[in-house]
């Protein structure tokens, strides 16, 4: 009974629903990127691309989107609970840890929400309808689409290194001890900052880790090295 009758019992649950949210998210994310969008590049796919984001994409979509909203508030609720309740610092090793999981995925779903979703909504989705039905497509949704595209990639890049060090928090010890050292977080957040305005910002040569799907693996990897170099580097 300690599962309903304790607070940690509590956290355990809302950290049971945390992570099953989180695995429907980044499931549909990763399917939209490895599977989807490279089978509308092919013959088949472009054939049945229109179908398909008349048909799928929105239901997909919704398990994409509300998977991020829950994700994101049971985290939330969890980092709250442990300060709160457990009385647990910001600076705490386990805090940094969870936190740099945290802000990647806190900027996934502003992605998510602010972005791939409006554009799915309004341009790709609506123009296959208004097309389907003999009308024109809506204007600008080639861009629209291109930004939702680096914006999706780009939380492909971010969901490796935010998974590992979300599991790092309990999993990891010793790294990232007792620091959440200025240095730190000056670095980590700026780098984490400059990839997710390079995507929705930059144009052209400067994204082009996010050109294939191999690439943004890579760069994800990349991340994941640099930020756990640093905060070797930076307790050392
Ligand atoms: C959106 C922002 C997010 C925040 C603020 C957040 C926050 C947290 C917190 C506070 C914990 C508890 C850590 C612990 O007690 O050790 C946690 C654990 C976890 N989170 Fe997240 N999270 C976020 C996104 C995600 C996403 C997108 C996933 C994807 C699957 C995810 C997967 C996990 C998993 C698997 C754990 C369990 C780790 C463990 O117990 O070893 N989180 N997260």
């Amino acid at each position: 009974m300690d599962l309903i009758t304790t607070g940690y019992g509590w956290e355990f649950l809302i950290r049971f629903l945390h992570f099953l949210a989180g695995v429907c998210w980044i499931g549909v994310l990763w399917y939209f990127n490895f599977i989807q969008t490279p089978f509308f590049a092919t013959e088949l796919g472009g054939e049945a691309k229109s179908a398909m984001t008349r048909g799928l994409v929105p239901n997909a979509l919704w398990w994409f989107r509300w998977g991020a909203m829950f994700t994101f508030g049971t985290g939330w609720l969890l980092i709250l609970m442990y300060i709160g309740m457990d009385g647990m610092s910001l600076s705490d090793g386990l805090m940094t840890r969870i936190l740099t999981g945290g802000v990647m995925g806190t900027i996934m779903w502003y992605n998510v929400w602010f972005i791939i979703w409006p554009a799915q909504r309004d341009y790709a989705i609506q123009s296959a309808l208004n097309v389907a039905e003999g009308k024109d497509p809506v204007p600008g949704t080639p861009e629209k689409g291109a930004l939702a595209g680096r914006a999706s990639r780009t939380n492909t890049l971010f969901s490796i290194p935010m998974l590992f060090f979300m599991g790092s928090a309990r999993h990891l010890i010793g790294f990232n001890e007792g620091s959440n050292d200025m240095i730190y977080w000056i670095v980590a957040l700026g780098l984490i900052l400059a990839v997710e305005l390079n995507a929705v910002i930059g144009t052209g040569t400067r994204q082009k880790y996010l050109a294939s799907v191999s690439g943004t693996i890579h760069a994800g990897l990349g991340l994941l090295v640099v930020l756990y170099v640093v905060g070797v580097l930076v307790n050392s």
